[in-house]
């Protein structure tokens, strides 16, 4: 149960729309001018799609353009590998890490816990680093230890009800399957962007679509996306 007080403090930050500009070349103008700050955004994709990709360039801008801090969960993949992987297509972290604008946290390596026990880590990295913008990569991995949906929507609310409280705007990728779709997690959160695979004649291109953004007018058109080495958006 949230204090009357805190009730309040989380309406305000409902109510926020001031926007964060994510610098991805075409992407800002879709959706009024960025992603509303203290929101939670989602980023639905396939493997492959570009997710830690979009994740990272949203980082790596705010840090360089903006001089915001940003917290990097990530969960599929080791930090070391995420460094490296970033760094072939020219996002070098380390600088950033070194200058305390970037903090990445290896949810990897610290798998098998507790599910509370990550999200404790979690907001105390967002806490300690003062971070404006929070990733989770992925939610998917994060959610694995929950047996219901009942306990999956429990925790997300319970999780989106404290990253309010916090005022941190955050990004949360989630992991699709074939043909699956995205689920209750899509109703809880601000926002959700989808990201696709899809087969033009012999080859795989991407595309990008916003689905839903609470409080914008959005594009509603599919967007091709080109991933590397610089992620950019364009008309379909
Ligand atoms: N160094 C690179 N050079 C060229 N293309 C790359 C490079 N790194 C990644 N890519 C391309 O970008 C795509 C998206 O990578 P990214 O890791 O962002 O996808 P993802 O959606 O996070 O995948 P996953 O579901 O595995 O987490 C890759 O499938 C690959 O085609
Ligand atoms: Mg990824």
């Amino acid at each position: 149960m949230l204090s009357r007080d805190e009730e309040r403090e989380l309406m305000a930050v409902v109510e926020s729309t001031e926007r964060l500009k994510t610098g991805i070349e075409g992407l800002d103008e879709l959706i009024e001018g960025g992603l509303i700050k203290g929101d939670i955004h989602l980023l639905a994709g396939g493997p492959g799609t570009g997710k830690t990709i979009f994740a990272s360039n949203l980082v790596y801008n705010a840090a360089k353009d903006l001089a915001l801090k940003s917290v990097y969960a990530t969960f599929e993949e080791s930090a070391e590998s995420f460094r490296q992987n970033m760094k072939s297509i020219g996002i070098s972290f380390a600088p950033l890490e070194s200058s305390n604008l970037v903090s990445i946290v290896d949810l990897d390596a610290v798998r098998g816990k507790e599910l509370e026990s990550n999200i404790s880590l979690l907001l105390a990295a967002v806490k300690d680093a003062r971070a404006n913008i929070l990733v989770v990569d992925s939610l998917t991995a994060l959610l694995l230890a929950c047996e219901t949906p009942f306990e999956l929507r429990t925790f997300v609310k319970s999780l989106y009800r404290s990253l309010k409280q916090m005022k941190v705007t955050t990004l949360m990728t989630v992991s699709l399957g074939q043909n699956e779709r995205i689920g209750a997690e899509a109703f809880i959160c601000d926002s959700v962007m989808l990201l696709e695979n899809w087969l033009d004649e012999d080859r795989f291109k991407t595309r990008f679509m916003v689905l839903k953004m609470r409080g914008t007018e959005h594009s509603r058109k599919y967007h091709s996306v080109i991933l590397t080495p610089k992620l950019k958006i364009s008309n379909y």
